[in-house]
């Protein structure tokens, strides 16, 4: 690992660590005693700098909060049983990064800054890592434009940081989740590949309607005929019809290309199942239904790690599926945490030693 950047670290005088409860951390909720903060300048990047987590303050006129200049990722750390700290897949959060900024009009992170930095972080604060089953330690590098003007421009100044937040399971209970039809949150040449601020902000209302009606989510279609099913906004998504597994592809661009989305896919071809990543339309998975083709339907995400559904509901009609006799998706999480846990050999290289 490449160790080329100057890092500034400043400790806390004392941790917030024996303040936490590790057995109730909901998502995203407490962050541990330091974070990483990196600024853009003059067309390079500055000074790294890891401090204790802290606010920040700004100009109101700080461009990032108009006009949406904005991206992050989402990454987990996880322990081993013999102790030793991981970080998942962080190579292709970093390639993916940088696929964002370049849509965004942004400048991309260098590797030593993104991995190393990270790296770093996670090691002064890895007894932040909960040990305990389905935790981690989520990893949020994020980046937005920091000029103080109110032109509509590409900023000329940003800021990367890294925050670190102990975490329990994203949804802790099987889903339900109707088809939207109303909303759309990607078309072709839009942004629905990046993983910038506004796709999530999109998303919102949507997802209040949901809630309302008892639902969990929806799964975004296309903004056409609003048939052809892409993602869920926090996850991919898979369809099982026996031993053959559908995913949307990711061709039109419209849909993240997750990281745990292609975990999945090569953990299951490996355990000798057909994936086809291709187009697919509602009306192929309520006939799958009614046929009693389809036998699961599942998200895959970096916080949400694989989640059954147990209801998908279209128009009028509840597509319900029996969690329990689920077979699929219960074996791809459990070779995930095996891989994770250092019980499976790491054969794709997916863990990186802090
Ligand atoms: C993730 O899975 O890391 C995400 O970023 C999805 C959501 C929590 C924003």
């Amino acid at each position: 690992m490449m160790e080329t950047v100057d890092i500034q670290v400043t400790r806390v005088k004392k941790s917030r660590l024996n303040e936490m409860d590790f057995n109730h951390l909901p998502f995203g909720k407490y962050f541990s005693d330091h974070m990483l903060e990196a600024d853009y300048s003059n067309g390079e990047w500055q000074m790294v700098s890891i401090k204790p987590y802290q606010p920040i303050s700004f100009e109101p006129s700080l461009m990032a909060l108009h006009y949406g200049q904005s991206i992050f990722e989402g990454i987990k750390a996880y322990r081993s049983k013999s102790g030793e700290a991981f970080i998942y897949r962080p190579y292709d959060n970093l390639k993916r990064f940088n696929i964002s900024a370049e849509r965004m009009d942004m400048p991309l992170v260098p590797e030593d800054i993104f991995i190393e930095g990270m790296r770093q972080l996670v090691e002064i604060d890895k007894e932040w890592i909960p040990a305990k089953e389905e935790y981690s330690l989520y990893i949020r590098p994020f980046m937005f434009a920091t000029d103080a003007a109110l032109g509509v421009k590409a900023s000329e100044t940003y800021k990367f940081m890294i925050l670190l937040s102990p975490t329990g399971p994203y949804y802790a209970a099987p889903m339900k989740i109707y088809v939207e039809e109303k909303y759309t949150r990607a078309a072709p040449g839009g942004v629905g590949f990046a993983k910038n601020a506004g796709n999530y902000g999109g998303a919102l209302k949507a997802t209040s309607e949901a809630r309302a009606q008892g639902y969990d989510q929806v799964l975004w279609t296309d903004a056409f005929e609003h048939k052809w099913l892409q993602e869920v906004g926090t996850m991919n998504v898979f369809f099982v019809f026996g031993k053959t597994v559908v995913t949307p592809s990711l061709d039109e661009g419209t849909i993240l290309e997750g990281v745990t989305r292609d975990s999945v896919i090569q953990v299951l071809r490996e355990q000798g199942l057909r994936v086809e990543e291709r187009r697919i339309n509602i009306d192929e998975v309520v006939e799958g239904h009614r046929s009693g083709k389809l036998t699961e339907i599942f998200g895959s995400g970096t916080a949400a790690t694989i989640s059954p559904l147990k209801e998908l509901r279209y128009k009028d009609y509840s597509m319900y599926l029996d969690v329990a006799a689920y077979q699929v998706a219960p074996e791809a999480k459990k070779i995930l945490t095996e891989i994770r846990e250092g019980k499976r050999p790491d054969i794709h290289g997916w863990l990186v030693k802090v």
